[in-house]
């Protein structure tokens, strides 16, 4: 899914809640020529029997996003709490009622040409109404990409690099034109990695498989929200070691993890079925665990989640918080 941002959606940029509209960078902005950004994908699900939209895991985000920055030298001068809250500001000032994508995005803004980066940061945040990301109700058909993921080395893949999401749009692109829905990026050494904006996990002889955090991949929050979920929901443990690529061929189940594609189930790799090429029964119990988690239906993993609206209120917005004090 592509999601078309309404000019008038509030957002946060330049350390103010402004019209998209209003919200330009420069022509000769770093990030644009040179890729020096890095951003972040928060979701919130939408509840309509609790009447209430729950960001998940936004802290979690926040943390991971800053640590990243810094690989680039991008301070992010806002608190994680001060960041948790304005995007629960956002959510109001929008009114959402519907489940919502959130992309934090810090950069080199500095407008001049010449590749060496200063220490002129900004960032801003945008949050937009979004639905299925991929269509993965029936299953998904992958292929695995020609192109190799980007190494440690190069680019490193943990971190949402904006430059290194080049690798993430060509290997998109290739599979959708090779007819596949998503594809799956080898390594360098051959090794599976993850998919252009997911990660990987297969079930082997009943035990879940994915690719080690030193695997160059991204370290998804997903991946560790299934771990968990299957650990101690399910009694399924998870290796992290690494796939090779025929072990694709041969598994019980494939499903990709992301903020932005949830739980998918991969039902055809490379034109062959998976088992059956029916999703199996332990994706279908994650995908199961992981949209009552989200829609804050299990107690024990409402800690994940941050309720954007007073309970009981619906969902008028309430624009009382002091957030632009909170980050100046
Ligand atoms: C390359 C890549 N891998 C994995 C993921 C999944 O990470 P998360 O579960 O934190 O969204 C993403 C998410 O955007 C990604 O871009």
């Amino acid at each position: 899914m592509r999601a078309e941002a309404d000019p008038n959606l509030i957002v946060y940029f330049a350390s103010e809640f402004m019209p998209l509209r209003e919200a330009k960078v420069g022509i000769l902005t770093h990030a644009l020529h040179y890729g020096t950004g890095v951003f972040e994908g928060i979701r919130g699900h939408w509840d309509d029997a609790d009447q209430q939209l729950y960001v998940l895991r936004p802290a979690e985000h926040y943390e991971r996003w800053k640590h990243n920055c810094g690989i680039l030298h991008i301070e992010v001068p806002a608190s994680t709490e001060a960041l948790c809250e304005i995007t629960l500001e956002l959510m109001r000032r929008n009114e959402f009622r519907t489940n919502v994508y959130v992309r934090p995005l810090a950069y080199k803004s500095a407008e001049r040409v010449g590749v060496v980066p200063d220490e002129q940061n900004a960032f801003a945040i945008v949050a937009l109404p979004f639905g299925d990301y991929l269509h993965a109700e029936k299953g998904l058909h992958a292929g695995v990409s020609a192109w190799r993921r980007v190494e440690d080395n190069a680019i490193p893949a943990r971190a949402k690099i904006c430059g290194a999401y080049v690798n993430s749009a060509l290997a998109s692109d290739e599979a959708r034109r090779c007819g596949f829905d998503e594809a799956i990026l080898l390594d360098e050494d051959g090794h599976v990695a993850e998919g252009s904006t997911c990660n990987l996990f297969m079930v082997r002889k009943g035990a879940l498989v994915t690719p080690p955090v030193y695997g160059n991949v991204l370290e998804g929050i997903t991946r560790d929200m299934v771990m968990q979920l299957a650990e101690r929901e399910l009694g399924v443990c998870t290796a992290e070691r690494p796939i090779d690529r025929s072990e694709l061929y041969v598994c019980d189940e494939l499903f990709f993890t992301g903020t932005a594609v949830g739980i998918a189930p991969v039902v055809r790799v490379d034109h062959r079925p998976v088992k059956d090429g029916a999703i199996g029964a332990i994706t279908r119990a994650i995908q199961m665990l992981y949209v009552d988690a989200t829609h804050g239906r299990l107690d024990q993993y409402r800690t994940w989640l941050m309720p954007v609206y007073e309970p009981h209120d619906g969902a008028e917005p309430n624009t009382d918080l002091p957030v632009e004090q909170a980050v100046r």
